[in-house]
């Protein structure tokens, strides 16, 4: 066995520019799931068992089948009932974003449950209404509750993204397919997109850590 990444030196200004393209969906698919994921959170506890029955079905679907099969059906799938073909890179952030807030809602819905009940009570009490008692008192303690959760999230759909090389974004999983492809020799980049990979996943976990104690300290 040989490894010869001098060879690779050239093209790693390429591989590196993947990072923007895999960053670039990940946060705009992160901020569509959480914003999705919220409302189904609601939906789901909320009085009315149709809408609870609606936000249930889509985890359900969402969960149930392959990230990789939505992302297919969105994009090569779509196109035949819609008549509009969609970029790569907006089917990748429309069905990570979609796939995401189904993981999201679940976890926001046990962070709302696990808010204790006499909060609410007591902000009724007082003649705050219900929609204000929601976002005003108990969602802000649901997200600090469920932060190391989302951040779960947050590192799952970074990893997740490298499947979007299969349908042509060029992210820096396909950068690395095609830099091995070049050179006939698919260890060395491969192995670069992973330290890429491993470094983004820590630097985010990072950024977790010192945000969760920032807001531990403001308890
Ligand atoms: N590999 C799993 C799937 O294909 C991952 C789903 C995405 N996970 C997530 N937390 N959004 O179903």
């Amino acid at each position: 066995m040989e490894l010869d990444f001098q060879q690779f030196i050239p093209s790693l200004p390429f591989l590196l520019k993947g990072i923007t393209v895999t960053l670039k969906i990940v946060f705009v698919a992160g901020i569509l799931g959480f914003v999705l994921g919220i409302v189904l959170s609601i939906l789901k506890i909320s009085k009315f068992p149709v809408l609870s029955w609606i936000a249930d079905a889509y985890t359900s679907i969402f969960r149930g089948t392959p990230l990789v099969l939505q992302l297919m059906i969105i994009y090569y799938g779509t196109p035949q009932i819609t008549g509009v073909q969609i970029e790569p890179a907006a089917a990748a952030i429309l069905s990570f974003g979609l796939n995401s807030a189904a993981y999201i809602s679940e976890i926001i819905r046990a962070g709302i449950l696990a808010v204790d009940k006499g909060q609410k009570e007591a902000a009724l009490a007082l003649g705050v209404n219900n929609r204000q008692a929601m976002f005003d008192l108990i969602l802000p303690q649901a997200l600090k509750n469920i932060f190391p959760a989302l951040i779960n999230e947050a590192v799952s759909l970074t990893k997740e993204s490298a499947i979007v090389t299969v349908i042509g974004v060029t992210d820096i999983m396909r950068r690395a397919y095609i830099m091995g492809g070049d050179k006939f020799s698919y260890f060395e980049p491969l192995l670069l997109a992973g330290v890429i990979y491993y470094v983004m996943v820590m630097v985010l976990t990072l950024l977790a850590k010192v945000l969760e104690r920032r807001m531990r300290r403001s308890d």
